[in-house]
């Protein structure tokens, strides 16, 4: 019988204590480390923005910041690649519609 296994057990590592983000004002677990977007992923978000035109939901596609499908408004800065920017304590993520520049007025 194969027994759950995690990347980290699978190298022996030990990572640093969690803390938590925000993701539209709910809290979400994330471990040092961890890209934002791999921290949504694990608390089952998978969009996080939607399309300039449509209004269509988009999350995180090629993981590695070419296609920018993953971007995000992260402590009030619209346009980061989720899949990129390391999670850190206290970041609040929210959702991003459009250009992302609604919320500024410009
Ligand atoms: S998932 Fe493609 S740029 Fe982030």
């Amino acid at each position: 019988m194969a027994r759950d296994r995690t990347p980290a057990d699978l190298v022996g590592a030990a990572p640093d204590a969690a803390f938590e983000i925000s993701f539209d004002g709910r809290p979400v677990p994330a471990l040092p480390g961890q890209s934002v977007a791999a921290a949504l992923w694990a608390a089952g978000v998978l969009a996080w923005r939607t399309t300039r035109v449509g209004g269509r939901p988009r999350g995180a596609f090629c993981g590695i910041g070419q296609c920018h499908d993953c971007l995000a408004t992260i402590n009030s800065r619209p346009n980061r690649r989720a899949c990129l920017v390391p999670a850190r304590p206290g970041d609040a993520v929210t959702t991003q519609e459009g250009h992302g520049h609604a919320g500024l007025g410009v």
